[in-house]
């Protein structure tokens, strides 16, 4: 691909990248390593650790979210039944199965380097996903930096700004511990502060760190990237609320600084690490069990088996 990732870059966005939602178009589909048929050849080739095959409820009141696994069904099976069914593929790391995905997404980031001065990323990733009409994914949080490139189908995004009423300091520390994978309460109310964008082929979406989310499919088959980025600052925060969160939850301190800057960072620097290290959090981690096959016979494209732990 000669052209630039991104088609539409002015110098102005520079300023305030990863600080404000900004809506980008893309020319990820020109590479031709996202559609139906390199996906499936992907597929045929992603191994279990790389990939989270999920099937979910209706209501966030109650997710029912679920995880199951793929065997023996090919790329191209796969894909179509998750078109007639209710389901979400998110093949993680994806430039560590193929190599043309890692030359893409070092493009991709060299690209946002040169465009923002002072943006230095490492710990790059690209996941794809593979999802049903009319899917959600409910109300949620990630660590790293993060964006939402669309390739094929439509999708409505909500962006909600990082913080209370939105999500609370504690909530935040629960994701960064794995207490609580990625979800955090969730009234409509809150949709009131969202940002919205009915997401199109070509089009993409950076939000600032941690900023809540959710997804809600339009009634077509969705492909979509997400890219997922740290940066010193992004490194500094994970190890701060993760400090706070030990120091809260074991130590029942409250008042906790979230701030990147001032004394403290270092010694919280250090907690979170030997904490991680010593593995001390592990016990109270949530932990997969797995309890469904894709099966392209069955009218929903999902098989049941016995639940065992991923
Ligand atoms: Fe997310």
């Amino acid at each position: 691909m000669e052209n630039s990732v991104i088609a539409d870059w002015e110098p102005r966005y520079a300023e305030n990248f990863s600080k404000e939602n900004l809506l980008l178009h893309h020319r990820l589909n020109e590479t031709g390593l996202f559609t139906r048929e390199a996906l499936a050849e992907l597929i045929d080739k992603c191994p279990a650790q790389n990939y989270n095959l999920n099937t979910m409820g209706y209501d966030h009141e109650n997710p029912q979210w679920r995880e199951g696994i793929v065997r023996g069904v090919s790329g191209k099976d796969v894909i179509s039944s998750i078109e007639r069914g209710r389901m979400w593929l998110n093949m993680r790391a994806v430039e560590s199965v193929d190599i043309r995905y890692k030359h893409l997404l070092d493009k991709l980031f060299s690209e946002f380097e040169s465009n923002v001065p002072g943006f230095d990323s490492f710990k790059t990733k690209m996941g794809i996903l593979v999802s049903s009409p009319l899917v959600q994914v409910f109300y949620h949080a990630d660590i790293p930096g993060q964006s939402l490139w669309q390739l094929e189908g439509e999708k409505r995004v909500y962006v909600y700004p990082a913080g209370e009423p939105y999500m609370s300091q504690k909530s935040l520390e629960g994701i960064i511990l794995g207490e609580t994978e990625e979800e955090i309460p969730y009234h409509s109310k809150l949709d009131e502060g969202a940002t919205v964008y009915e997401l199109e082929p070509g089009e993409m979406v950076h939000w600032p760190l941690n900023c809540p989310h959710r997804v809600e499919n339009m009634d077509c088959l969705n492909i979509s990237v997400t890219t997922e980025h740290y940066t010193s600052d992004i490194r500094k925060s994970f190890a701060v609320n993760y400090a706070n969160g030990v120091l809260r939850r074991v130590f029942g301190m409250n008042n906790l600084a979230p701030s990147i800057n001032g004394p403290m960072v270092y010694p919280k620097a250090a907690l979170a690490l030997v904490w991680r290290k010593l593995n001390l959090n592990k016990s109270k981690q949530v932990k997969r069990m797995i309890d469904f096959t894709l099966d392209p016979n069955a009218d929903n494209g999902i098989a049941d088996i016995s639940a065992y732990a991923k």
